[in-house]
């Protein structure tokens, strides 16, 4: 061992080491000089640990004066205890410092080009004012350094073993599949990577890779050739519009079952999650999880990923919005839409007319022609439509929405798409301004949506389009309905939905081949062009192919949940911005012309 390398990390020492003489490595955290003393505080990953030079020692204490931050240091030192009211007690090294006699300076560093912290480390999850998310995607390295980010980071490999674990324990097999491959359709656009050798024989053009958008296609390819238990934690490859929780390269718990139903997939994947969070989180999930289907969530919530955390739940309305004389509402149910509201309790007082008004605009940028409201009094409603409401519906009104004094009542009629929609984001908005979720608890909602419809109407393209995938079990309830009346055909598919978001999706597959040709003519793709894109696959289905079901886990949402954040690049080491780019290496960029040539481009 080198003279300079490490006896202990700098999270390591406590009272039990005063009196060893140890060495330390790590960069200045921060640095304060006195005339007698230099206090550095030097930090790794472990922790931080105060060393202090004395002036006694004068060559050591001149070279400890020109010590900048996050230069790397070797310190030597006799472990001792700090004085009496000195000792920080939110420091896990806080009783003691060391005293340093011998320094060696393992690399320096210009200032850089944001502070990287100046809060102490363990003190919380808080981090000082931080600086643009560009320049410190540019400098992504320094960055990393943050506690916090590396606590998210640490947070995500115990994820990864936790399921590796878990996993194991059941019996499933952690197999790869390739990048390299042919499209899968999981709705986005494709990445695509050209071949050096293969052309097109015509026009010279090279023939493509595909990233994958998921392993779909091989996993179920696995269960054919009877792995029976597979799961990969698998790199995702999607080429669309980035938002708060979208990366296009992202993380899956990529899983699939065989001989399985709906119950088995569920149940495995819910003991999962309650053992990642009691072990992530030191949470307790209760199991089983809720599970409620698709219609009902999308009438009291109004999204098919709801946040439960609060209340807010929206309520049909429709059968009372004939007893009214309101025009827009007659005219919504006449021409087959939706009434629906939801009860802002207390919020009469808190939105005042202006306040309506935004409200109003929120809802109009959803598409909603207007959002009528309501001013609940003991005797009487306060409110713009209050003369179009006889006193039976004003009755009913109140009663249906749980309505009492002071209380605010919004109502939007419309489509119901556009019903559901403007209410569901309505209902967010409304959470987030009248702080109904307090992120500082750790409350964690979770269940499942089930009875997912196994189409949705394309109106641009106007075509049927897979919901979840083309591969997705209809319920065998349904089967007949697959021609006649597609827009009843219930599938077996399932999401995992925490606290608003998306974090899994899976379904049971289709594993009859005759179904699945089936379902490629609902979508309107004809044989060969079915053969021709997922031959591979419809060969497999009839080579001996067990019932088969699987799921996906978004393991940067996941950690996301776990760690508290609302900005997945949080959780990820090198994530791209907004615009898909990699700031610090630049990606994409262009290619020298001789790469391009190669390809044939
Ligand atoms: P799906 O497309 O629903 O299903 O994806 C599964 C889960 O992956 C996460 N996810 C994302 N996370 C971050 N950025 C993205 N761009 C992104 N897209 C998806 C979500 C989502 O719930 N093959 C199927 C699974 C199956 O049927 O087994 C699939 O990929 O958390």
């Amino acid at each position: 061992m080198a003279e300079w390398q490490r006896t202990h990390t700098c999270g390591e020492l406590r009272q039990t080491h005063i009196g060893q003489t140890v060495v330390l490595n790590g960069w200045v955290n921060s640095y304060r000089a006195y005339n007698d003393q230099v206090f550095v505080d030097l930090r790794d990953r472990y922790g931080l640990t105060q060393v202090v030079f004395e002036s006694d020692q004068a060559e050591l204490f001149a070279a400890a004066g020109d010590i900048r931050n996050e230069w790397v240091l070797s310190v030597r030192g006799k472990v001792r205890e700090r004085l009496p009211g000195k000792h920080n007690p939110k420091l896990a090294t806080g009783d003691i410092e060391l005293v340093a006699d011998a320094l060696h300076i393992l690399n320096r560093c210009p200032p850089p080009p944001f502070e990287v912290m100046s809060i102490p480390l363990e003190t919380g999850f808080g981090d000082p004012e931080l600086a643009g998310e560009d320049l410190r995607l540019q400098y992504r390295y320094l960055d990393l350094r943050r506690p916090t980010l590396q606590r998210t980071l640490s947070l995500r490999h115990r994820l990864n073993k936790v399921i590796r674990d878990y996993l194991d324990f059941q019996g499933f097999l952690e197999l790869e599949t390739p990048l390299l491959g042919r499209s899968t359709p999981e709705g986005a656009r494709d990445y695509l990577v050209p071949s050096r050798i293969w052309r097109d024989e015509k026009t010279g053009r090279p023939h493509w890779y595909a990233l994958p958008q998921s392993p779909q296609l091989y996993k179920q390819l696995l269960m054919v050739a009877g792995y029976d238990k597979y799961f990969q934690i698998a790199r995702c490859l999607r080429d669309e519009d980035l938002r708060a929780d979208r990366q296009p390269e992202f993380t899956q718990l990529d899983l699939e079952m065989s001989f399985v139903e709906v119950n088995d997939v569920l149940v495995l994947i819910e003991g999962l999650i309650a053992e990642i969070f009691q072990r992530c989180a030191g949470v307790t999930i209760p199991l089983p999880l809720p599970r409620l289907g698709y219609e009902e969530v999308m009438l009291k919530y109004g999204s098919d990923k709801p946040d439960w955390r609060f209340g807010l739940e929206i309520a049909e309305l429709s059968d009372l919005a004939t007893q009214t004389t309101f025009k827009i509402f007659q005219e919504a149910i006449s021409s087959g839409g939706k009434v629906r509201g939801l009860n802002v309790v207390g919020g009469a007082e808190k939105f005042s007319r202006k306040g309506i008004d935004q409200l109003t605009e929120f809802v109009g940028r959803l598409g909603a022609k207007g959002l009528a409201w309501i001013k609940v009094e003991a005797d009487k409603f306060t409110s713009p439509i209050e003369k179009f409401l006889p006193a039976d519906a004003q009755a009913a009104l109140r009663q249906r929405l749980k309505a009492g004094t002071g209380d605010l009542l919004l109502i939007v009629a419309g489509q119901e798409e556009i019903v559901c929609q403007s209410l569901g984001a309505l209902r967010t908005h409304l959470a987030t301004t009248l702080g109904l979720i307090d992120s500082a608890r750790r409350d964690f909602q979770a269940a499942w949506i089930i009875d997912f419809p196994s189409f949705i109407w394309d109106a641009e393209e106007k075509r049927w389009a897979a919901n979840h995938h083309p591969f997705t079990a209809p319920r065998d309830e349904d089967l007949p309905l697959l021609e006649s009346e597609p827009a009843k055909v219930r599938a077996k598919a399932y999401d995992l939905v925490i606290n608003g978001y998306e974090v899994g999706g899976g379904s049971i597959r289709i594993h009859n081949p005759e179904v699945q040709a089936r379902i490629f003519a609902v979508l309107g793709m004809a044989p060969e062009q079915a053969r021709q894109r997922f031959g591979f696959l419809l060969d497999a289905l009839k080579y001996g192919a067990p019932p088969h079901g699987g799921i996906a886990l978004g393991l940067d949402r996941l950690t996301m949940i776990l760690s508290g954040t609302t900005n997945i690049r949080d959780v990820i080491a090198f994530p791209k911005n907004q615009k898909a780019r990699d700031l610090m290496t630049g990606a994409p960029a262009a290619v020298d012309p001789k790469q391009l040539r190669e390809l044939g481009l």
